[in-house]
């Protein structure tokens, strides 16, 4: 299972201050000296987070795979066909939205989907869109040519352990299949993943890479909070 490092709320931590730091470029290369295989970052229309500067700079920078996340506009397909990133990956955008809230109804987008995605494929570039684990929406997907999908794992890890959130991951697990079986390269998942409840998504041997962000900013947070304070009161004593 390949772990691709989703960077957008390291740059939400840097936009809280308009400041210069945490730089996500610099997160990137780091996530990938720790193993990441893979780095996503969702460009909004707001701009909110990702600036279209932080998207070249990781095109220029990282050595794993850049993986886009978009909204299917006529905008953000200028900027993909110029930055060529490895994948774009199709997401439903909603401007209050907190993050991404469901998958992108393919069966009801079929036919702009279906105008837009060959012009990213015929750039060389990988598409995948992220979609709920519902059978229509991966045959729907995979009649319109895409190598990926990613499920959206967010219905699971929203629930706690019991037999509501099992059938949240058998759901999962029966769409990461199903999508092999209609021909898709690969499956990958994501959404709300964290250190506790990333451990049974493991067990699904269709689904070859995680996109998980969030825990990983709180987890770096917490872990590196020791760390932060012991070298600042270093430097506070260094004066005295
Ligand atoms: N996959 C997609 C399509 C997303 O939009 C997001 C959130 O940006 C993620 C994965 C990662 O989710 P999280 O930040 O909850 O790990």
């Amino acid at each position: 299972m390949r772990l691709a490092v989703n960077v957008d709320h390291f740059a939400t931590l840097r936009e809280a201050r308009r400041a210069g730091e945490p730089e996500p470029v610099l997160i990137a290369l780091l996530a990938e000296q720790a193993g990441a295989e893979g780095i996503v970052c969702h460009l909004r229309s707001d701009r909110r987070h990702i600036k279209e500067r932080d998207l070249r700079l990781l095109r220029q920078t990282i050595k794993t795979k850049l993986n886009l996340e978009m909204a299917a506009t006529a905008d953000m397909l200028k900027v993909a066909l110029e930055v060529k990133p490895d994948v774009v990956s199709l997401v439903p955008e909603r401007p209050a939205e907190l993050t991404t809230e469901g998958g992108l109804n393919v069966v009801a987008g079929r036919r702009g989907l279906a105008a837009f995605i060959p012009k990213l494929l015929k750039a060389g570039i990988r598409v995948s869109i992220f979609i709920d684990p519902d059978k229509s929406q991966i045959l729907a997907a995979s009649e319109l040519g895409v190598p990926l999908v990613e499920i959206n794992t967010g219905p699971y890890a929203e629930l706690k352990p019991g037999r509501r959130r099992d059938k949240a991951l058998e759901e999962v697990r029966r769409a990461a299949e199903f999508g092999l079986d209609r021909g898709l390269e690969e499956v990958h998942a994501g959404h709300g993943l964290d250190y506790v409840n990333v451990a049974p998504v493991l067990d699904i041997p269709h689904i070859s890479e995680l996109s998980i962000g969030f825990s990983i900013v709180a987890r770096s947070a917490t872990v590196g909070v020791g760390r932060a304070v012991r070298e600042m009161v270093r430097l506070l004593r260094r004066r005295r």
